[in-house]
């Protein structure tokens, strides 16, 4: 009998279905006890597509799945696709061992939602695992089975361009956020056919980039680490994650890739991380550039650090035989490693079917079907933020017979609002904001593109390979003229302007965080005319919207909206939707502020964030310290009073717990969903801390003319700390609550904790 076959018949004996823990491990004894050096390092080995998805990086895939020199499969998608290569692995490799397609699945599948900071917006956790159960469900019928999501890096600087791939600036919130991507994407049992093991990213601090460049170096303290930086990995950890991405960044002089402490410590000793740890996109080649060695050299620190897999580079399996002679490595460290991705596919339930994803009957009946569609438009339409409504300017009364001017150069682009990672997104039906808006208005609406949305046109072919910019090739003047005579004819201006897609995102970072010139000065000219003016943002970070915000009537930030996009627009403008999102970033006054976040240090010299300059106060001479808009921030089409907050007692000892309760008047006249937020001060402290953290929030529906009591229970959990010794510990002593329906505008108690 073949090995494969009698490794098969293992399989079927020992029923993979049921994942206790001796089945698995006797399983896997067996299996390895089989296994030669390059076959274990086979497993270890994530190669991509290669010669059958035209990608020139990895040689002959079908010949390295024949040797068992490869553990998994990099960005293939399709049911019958993934099948013809896990047939291969099955029935022509020596011992049969099933792979893993892994995928780039980060706000939907084919249907794709909205980008992920905007997700986070809705600060609705569960909607956030609906989005990720369906994401779930459509790449699980199309062969994949392990997500590269969710990514969960704390951004505090809105020039990383990759600041829309996360849930903003919060760790509490990035918390939750993290845990519903997960729950999402795994379910109870991640060896169900339609869901996927979740890979949280990028293990750590990758958001916390210098100077808002994609890749550069973390430099900050343990503490700041331990507090703000660590908790969303950490929850994700808590909730089970299947595995884990090592970040392309380096830590005090360590890459990610090679970092010990972090890898083998933090998360695998401290947190107690069971699952497997894989590299970031040929990150362990990219060590040689960060100087670390050659290529054997960067393979032998990965390993030792605890990376399990390597993303692309080979050079694990390369070179790491010869490492394991030198005694660079130990044959242990690579049975660990093998034994944790074979773990993986177990518990997957790949060696009870290894095609239990590859049906393509399933594929057929799950991607893109109309119920999906129609929850990403319900769900685009609970991300996006009012940012201002002067005299309520909007909602637009469909039926008024008001003219309305559609002016920008992203109001027709349809391509464009499935965001930043849409590859994935290759069959959606495509509604632009223009399609959108004719549909609902009909002939009272009249459109101009009015301008490029970059003056430079060598630079946006190279931030738009793929050419989704569409650009006019017409003269800034002429497309200037056929804009403002189209806006002297209208009653109310909607101008669709902001970024692209390709200007946020991974490798699209900005110095210049503002709302690029040339639409710039084509708002100026708009607002010049004396009409009211509503801009629908479109963007991927917080943007610098000081002259925005100081001159337009009305702003909606509708970030990328995903599959139906133009669609759920409409339905926020007009008031079919009444917004309730709120931002999860602080928008800076002026791109010289950051780094800027709301839970920042009081400093021994603090400044009241817009008082005017005075010399020797932690401020600046030319801006003030405070932001256009705050974290927590955003309007709806109502209004909502909050009333005198309460506490159930002003002291509470180290162990217990006390009630906070606000009256929320819904004070409108339309009925709306209210995020409710509860931060804390530690005001003595033996390490500093910072002037809020959040520590509960809560989104209540109140129906017009309501008062609900929300009611926030605080517990020691939400008052400790890693302090100076990253011991995790509560400090009697004073304590503020604070309620509000943002950072900035809260009301304050007081808590002593005994
Ligand atoms: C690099 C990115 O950093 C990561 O987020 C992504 O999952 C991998 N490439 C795979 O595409």
């Amino acid at each position: 009998m073949k090995i494969r076959s009698l490794v098969l018949s293992i399989c079927v004996i020992i029923g993979a279905t049921s994942v206790a823990q001796p089945s698995m491990d006797k399983f896997i004894d067996t299996l390895m006890s089989k296994m030669t050096l390059q076959e274990k390092l086979g497993q270890l080995n994530l190669p991509v597509a290669g010669v059958l998805t035209g990608d020139k990086k990895s040689e002959n895939i079908i010949e390295n799945i024949r040797n068992g020199n490869t553990g998994g499969v990099f960005s293939l998608r399709g049911a019958a696709e993934c099948r013809k290569l896990q047939e291969i692995a099955v029935n022509e490799s020596r011992l049969g061992i099933p792979l893993l397609f892994g995928f780039d699945v980060i706000h939907g599948f084919e249907t794709s939602f909205p980008i992920p900071l905007a997700l986070a917006s809705s600060w609705d956790v569960a909607m956030i695992e609906r989005m990720a159960r369906i994401s779930a469900d459509e790449a699980s019928s199309s062969g994949i089975n392990w997500a590269y999501s969710p990514m969960v890096d704390i951004c505090r600087d809105a020039r990383w361009g990759r600041i829309a791939e996360g849930a903003g600036e919060d760790p509490f919130l990035g918390g939750e956020i993290a845990k519903a991507y997960v729950r999402g994407y795994q379910g109870d049992d991640f060896a169900a056919p339609n869901t996927l093991m979740a890979c949280v990213k990028h293990f750590a601090l990758y958001g916390a980039a210098e100077a808002g460049r994609d890749y550069n170096t973390a430099e900050l303290s343990r503490q700041t680490m331990m507090n703000i930086f660590m908790p969303p990995y950490k929850a994700a950890v808590d909730a089970g994650v299947g595995s884990v991405m090592a970040a392309f960044n380096e830590f005090e002089g360590v890459p990610l890739s090679a970092n010990d402490y972090l890898i083998n410590d933090v998360l695998r000793r401290q947190w107690g991380f069971q699952g497997f740890v894989a590299s970031d996109y040929n990150a362990i080649g990219e060590m040689i550039d960060h100087g670390i060695g050659d290529g054997a050299e960067t393979a032998q620190r990965a390993l030792n650090a605890g990376i399990d897999m390597d993303m692309v580079s080979d050079l694990f399996v390369k070179t790491l035989a010869t490492s394991l002679e030198e005694g660079k490595v130990t044959m242990k460290q690579i049975d660990v490693a093998c034994r944790r991705i074979l773990e993986a596919k177990y518990k997957l339930g790949l060696f009870d079917d290894p095609y239990r994803y590859c049906d393509t009957e399933r594929e057929k009946k799950s991607v893109y079907t109309s119920a999906n569609r129609q929850a990403a438009r319900e769900i685009a339409s609970q991300c996006m933020v009012l940012l201002k409504n002067d005299n309520n300017l909007l909602p637009l009364d469909a039926k008024s017979g008001k003219k309305i001017a559609l002016i920008g150069p992203l109001a027709a682009t349809a391509e464009n609002l499935l965001g930043t990672w849409s590859f994935s997104s290759k069959n959606v039906k495509r509604v632009s904001l223009l399609d959108a808006m004719k549909k609902e208005f009909g002939k009272r609406l009249m459109y101009a593109k009015g301008c490029n949305v970059l003056l430079d046109d060598e630079l946006e072919q190279k931030i738009s390979p793929d050419g989704v910019l569409d650009r006019d090739g017409r003269t800034p003047e002429q497309m200037r003229a056929e804009a403002l005579e189209i806006a002297q004819k209208a009653d109310v201006i909607v101008a669709a302007m902001g970024e692209t897609r390709d200007m946020t995102g991974e490798g699209a970072c900005r110095a210049d965080v503002s709302i690029p010139e040339p639409q710039k000065a084509l708002l100026r000219e708009l607002k010049a005319l004396g009409k009211p003016v509503v801009l629908v943002l479109f963007t991927g970070r917080p943007l610098v919207l000081t002259w925005e915000n100081e001159n337009l009537d009305a702003i909606l930030n509708v970030w990328f909206a995903g599959a139906e996009g133009g669609l759920p627009m409409v339905d926020v403008l007009v008031g079919r939707v009444n917004p309730s999102a709120k931002l999860t970033t602080t928008f800076p006054y002026h791109v010289g502020q950051l780094p800027l976040y709301y839970n920042s240090k009081n400093t021994g010299r603090p400044w009241p964030e817009f008082k005017p300059y005075k010399k020797y106060n932690s401020c600046y001479i030319d801006v003030p310290n405070g932001p256009v808009y705050p974290f927590g921030y955003g309007l709806s089409y109502t209004r909502y009073d909050y009333g005198k907050p309460s506490i159930s007692a002003p002291a509470m000892k180290q162990g217990g717990k006390v009630t906070v309760t606000v009256p929320v008047t819904n004070a409108g006249k339309r009925d709306g969903a209210e995020v409710v937020q509860l931060y804390i001060r530690d005001v003595v402290a033996t390490s500093t801390r910072p002037v809020k953290e959040l520590k509960a929030f809560q989104k209540v529906h109140i129906a017009a003319g309501q008062t609900q009591n929300v009611v926030f229970e605080v517990n020691a959990e939400m008052l400790k700390y890693y302090n100076h010794d990253l011991e995790y510990v509560i400090e009697p002593g004073e304590f503020q609550i604070m309620v509000g329906p943002n950072s900035r505008d809260v009301q304050t108690l007081k808590l002593e904790v005994l």
